[in-house]
């Protein structure tokens, strides 16, 4: 069974996913209100992340080698990189108190060194895929070995549209904010292939001005299971 994906993000009126600061405490309690399994994140999404909102990458320490011990009701961190490119960061994904781990999704042709690491502070991974990950064939592990039946992505555009063009989005949640981007938006929506329908099934106004939308995906019967 594939999970239930909700691809929940913030953008402005134009639908740019970037150049504004959103409500990071709505959106984040938005998010949580899908009560989510796990949160699916592109690698581009916690490199910028860390950028904007951490406070550098400080150095590992003994408990960063280990599986931490949460809440099991707590949501998996997933996050899809198959080149490796987290490699000496992940530790400031794992200590972040929300999450109950980090689970990597990485593929046959990634660097051997970055397994090895993984490996080395008791990281689970899944592997699937040549040169990328094999998004279908992971969601499926997710679902049997870790019992991750719905899951909130919110990430950049490109792993967000990967998604959707292959039909795995069930619902897209958008919490609209109160500007305009303009010419240098950055469109959630932009590298779409085909078209998708959908259909509306929650609409909620703040005092800030912001408007959540959320639409349920409608794909023809050749929708991948
Ligand atoms: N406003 C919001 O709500 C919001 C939320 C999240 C992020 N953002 C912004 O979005 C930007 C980052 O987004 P992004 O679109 O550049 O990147 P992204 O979606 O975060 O990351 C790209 C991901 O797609 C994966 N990928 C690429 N091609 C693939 C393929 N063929 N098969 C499987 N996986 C594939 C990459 O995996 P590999 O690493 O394996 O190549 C990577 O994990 C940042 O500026 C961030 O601040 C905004």
């Amino acid at each position: 069974m594939k999970p239930f994906i909700i691809l929940h993000n913030s953008v402005t009126l134009d639908g740019s996913l970037t150049g504004f600061l959103p409500d990071m405490e709505l959106h984040y309690r938005l998010a949580g209100s899908f009560q989510p399994d796990a949160n699916l994140i592109g690698s581009e999404t916690v490199i910028t992340g860390q950028e904007m909102f951490g406070n550098g990458i400080l150095n590992e320490e003994p408990g960063d080698f280990v599986t931490p011990v949460r809440d099991r009701r707590l949501p998996w961190w997933v996050i899809v990189d198959s080149g490796g490119r987290l490699k000496g960061m992940l530790h400031t994904c794992r200590r972040f108190e929300y999450c109950k781990d980090v689970i990597l999704l990485v593929s046959e042709l990634t660097p051997e060194d970055y397994i090895k690491h993984l490996v080395e502070r008791k990281y689970r991974y899944i592997c699937t895929g040549g040169e990328k990950v094999d998004l279908q064939a992971a969601l499926s592990v997710l679902s049997k070995k870790y019992g991750v039946n719905r899951i909130v992505t919110d990430t950049g555009s490109i792993l967000g549209n990967l998604l959707l063009d292959k039909q795995l989005v069930d619902e897209v949640s958008v919490l609209v904010h109160p500007m305009i981007k303009g010419i240098d938006s950055y469109n959630m929506f932009c590298n779409i292939p085909s078209e998708v329908q959908l259909s509306l099934i929650k609409e909620e106004k703040f005092d800030n001005g912001c408007v959540w939308i959320v639409y349920k995906t409608k794909y023809n019967d050749t929708r991948l299971s």
